[in-house]
């Protein structure tokens, strides 16, 4: 039994913020952003906007697409490092804006790996014959947990939502197969150090700026080409797959230079890579649905073509998705 994408959607924000915007406010420039990353521009939510209003127009999207009625609807998951609050779960939350049943919901943090992880999971669930319709969504409000002082980490990153309904029968992409695995060996190379009950919040963690993301880009570069290239050699072989035989990437959107590197190493064309970065950024669990609807509403997938869906984030997690359109 496979499960089936029957419907996706997406949503980002109005606001704009292009790089010599940040320019402005932080000491870079058009040129190095655009060289370093190829993010061009990104989106940011309204202050009132929290993550969970993000992920409920990217479900009723999804929920359209797929044509069919929220009560039909018996799993919500959300993925995101930016919940609405520690708790309750930013899932629960979304269940009463959508007016969906009383059925189960969660949050699932595996950062930019959270969509797939979360795909995983909902197909694991499904094929327990417990569940027979996810709600599985990708959401992410960055610009909350950003430090816009810090322009190491504050130009790489946008808000948005991407959600998907998946079944077990119906027309639509098949999920063929899934690799997610993680290293928490080193979790401070991407971290948010204050908030948890580590650090709590406290006068001090608020003046050092603990509650911001810290990242060492560096590390997380070349760790991110590593295990890309790995899961997705790992998810064909299991699955008696060359890369040769992949029509499709849609990469985790962090940036150009490791999508570059990751097709080199796989020996796949780059041509095969959707990216859309230069307009969203790294908007983290959000970036994989984003990417798939946006493709989807171009038009580049064929009838029984193979896609790889490949994510790394903060963990470090890693998770491959194997799909036949
Ligand atoms: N504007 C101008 N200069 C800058 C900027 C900026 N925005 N940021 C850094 N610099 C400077 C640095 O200070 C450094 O100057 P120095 O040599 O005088 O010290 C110089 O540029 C080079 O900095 P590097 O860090 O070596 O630049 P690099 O080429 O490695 O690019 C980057 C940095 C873009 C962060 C890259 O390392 C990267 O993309 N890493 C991966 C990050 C990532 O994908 N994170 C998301 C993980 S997913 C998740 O879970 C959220």
């Amino acid at each position: 039994m496979k499960s089936v994408l029957r419907g996706i959607g997406s949503y980002v924000p109005d606001k704009i913020l292009d790089n010599h915007e940040l320019s402005l406010r932080v000491d870079t420039s058009d040129e190095w952003i655009r060289t370093r990353t190829g993010i061009i521009e990104r989106r940011i939510a309204a202050p009132e906007q929290s993550t969970s209003e993000l992920a409920r127009i990217a479900a009723q999207k999804a929920i359209n697409s797929a044509k069919i009625k929220p009560e039909q609807i018996d799993l919500v998951i959300v993925a995101t490092i930016t919940p609405d609050m520690a708790f309750p779960s930013t899932a629960c939350i979304l269940q009463h804006q959508l007016g969906l049943g009383k059925v189960a919901c969660f949050d699932l943090e595996a950062a930019c790996s959270g969509f797939l992880y979360s795909l995983d999971v909902a197909d694991g669930m499904l094929a327990s014959g417990r569940y027979k319709c996810a709600l599985v969504i990708g959401a992410e409000k960055m610009s909350s947990i950003l430090d816009w002082e810090d322009r190491k980490t504050c130009v790489l990153f946008g808000d948005g939502a991407g959600a998907a309904i998946v079944m077990t029968d119906g027309e639509g992409p098949h999920l063929m197969g899934f690799r997610s695995g993680a290293d928490g060996s080193n979790p401070s190379l991407l971290h948010q150090p204050a908030g948890g009950s580590k650090m709590p919040a406290s006068i001090s963690s608020v003046e050092n700026r603990e509650h911001f993301l810290k990242m060492n880009g560096k590390e997380i570069f070349k760790s991110a080409v590593r295990v890309m290239e790995k899961a997705t050699r790992e998810l064909l072989e299991a699955n008696g797959l060359r890369t040769k035989q992949v029509d499709h990437v849609i990469p985790h959107q962090a940036n150009f230079r490791i999508v570059e590197s990751m097709a080199q190493r796989l020996e796949i064309p780059i041509e095969k890579f959707f990216c859309n970065l230069e307009l969203h950024g790294n908007t983290s669990a959000a970036s994989i649905p984003i990417a798939f609807d946006e493709a989807c509403q171009k038009g580049i997938f064929r009838k029984g073509e193979m896609g790889v869906l490949v994510a790394f984030g903060a963990g470090l997690t890693w998770s491959a998705t194997l799909v036949r359109f």
